[in-house]
C-alpha cells in the first residue's frame, strides 16, 4: 500500500505542476483504486527457467533423432481397398443372392414347395450330385428327407466356377451340415462332365440313374 503512494510522490516531484492534468481533489474513488502502469523490468531470465528450456530443446531434438527412419505412410490409417475380383468368393453372399428365396436362410426350405438343404441327403452325399443339380437344375418328383417334392430347381450354370464352388461349400458346411470342401478347379471339371446335356434332370429318378443314389 505504501509503495504506490511513494511512487506517486516521486513522479509528482519530477513532473511539472501545470502538466499534471488531474489535481488531487478531482480524483474519484475509482481513479484512486487503480494500480499504476506496470514498469518493464529488465531482469535476466531465472536460472531454473533457462535450464528448463535448454533441457526441453535437447530432449525434443534427441527424441526426433531417436525415432529412426519413419516410413512415408506412418500415421496413415486408411485401409487399401482390395481390387475387385481379387477376394475369395463368399459362399454366404452367393447363397443369399441366388438360393435364399426358395431354400430360406435357415436352409430348411418351405414345406411342400422347396426342399430343405439342412440335413438333405442330396447335399451331403458325394459332391458331384449337388454340383450337377446346380449346373443343370431339376424338374420333377424327388424325395428329400422322406418328403416328396415336385417343383422346379432353376439351373445355376450362369454362376462362375468360383461362385458355384463357394455356394456348394457353404450349403455343405452350414446349419448342421458337415461335408468335404471342393474348389473351383473341381467345379470346372464337373461343368465339363455333362457339357452337352440340355435341360434339367428329370426328378430324383434321373439323378439316381445318372449319378447314383445319394449316400450319406
Ligand atoms: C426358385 C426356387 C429355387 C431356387 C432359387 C433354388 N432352388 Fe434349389 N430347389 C428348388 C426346388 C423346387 C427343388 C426340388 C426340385 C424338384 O422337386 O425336382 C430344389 C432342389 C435343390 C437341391 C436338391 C434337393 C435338396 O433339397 O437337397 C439342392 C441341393 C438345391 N436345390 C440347391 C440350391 C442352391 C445351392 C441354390 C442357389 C444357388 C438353389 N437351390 C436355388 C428350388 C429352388
Amino acid at each position: 500500500m505504501n509503495e504506490p503512494d511513494s511512487r506517486k510522490e516521486a513522479s509528482q516531484g519530477t513532473s511539472d505542476e501545470s502538466s499534471n492534468a488531474i489535481d488531487e481533489s478531482s480524483k474519484t474513488r475509482s481513479y484512486r483504486r487503480e494500480g499504476f502502469e506496470p514498469e518493464e523490468l529488465k531482469n535476466p531470465l531465472p536460472l531454473w527457467y533457462t535450464i528448463f528450456c535448454v533441457a526441453l530443446i535437447t530432449w525434443g531434438v534427441s527424441y526426433f533423432f531417436m525415432q529412426g527412419t519413419v516410413p512415408a505412410d506412418a500415421g496413415d490409417l486408411r485401409t487399401a481397398l482390395p481390387l475387385p475380383g481379387s477376394l475369395p468368393v463368399d459362399g454366404a453372399a452367393v447363397y443369399n443372392a441366388n438360393c435364399v428365396a426358395c431354400h430360406q436362410s435357415s436352409g430348411a426350405g418351405l414345406a411342400g414347395a422347396f426342399p430343405p438343404l439342412d440335413g438333405s441327403e442330396w447335399v451331403l452325399t458325394d459332391a458331384r450330385i449337388p454340383a450337377q443339380i446346380l449346373l443343370h437344375g431339376v424338374q420333377g418328383e424327388m424325395v428329400v428327407m422322406g418328403n416328396t417334392y415336385n417343383g422346379v430347381m432353376p439351373v445355376q450354370s450362369h454362376l462362375s466356377d468360383q461362385e458355384l464352388a463357394a455356394v456348394l461349400n457353404y450349403i455343405r458346411n452350414s446349419w448342421s451340415n458337415v461335408a468335404d470342401e471342393i474348389d473351383a478347379d473341381w467345379f470346372a471339371a464337373e461343368r465339363e462332365a455333362f457339357a452337352d446335356r440340355e435341360g434339367p434332370f428329370n426328378g430324383g429318378a434321373e439323378l439316381i440313374s445318372v449319378l447314383g443314389e445319394p449316400d450319406v
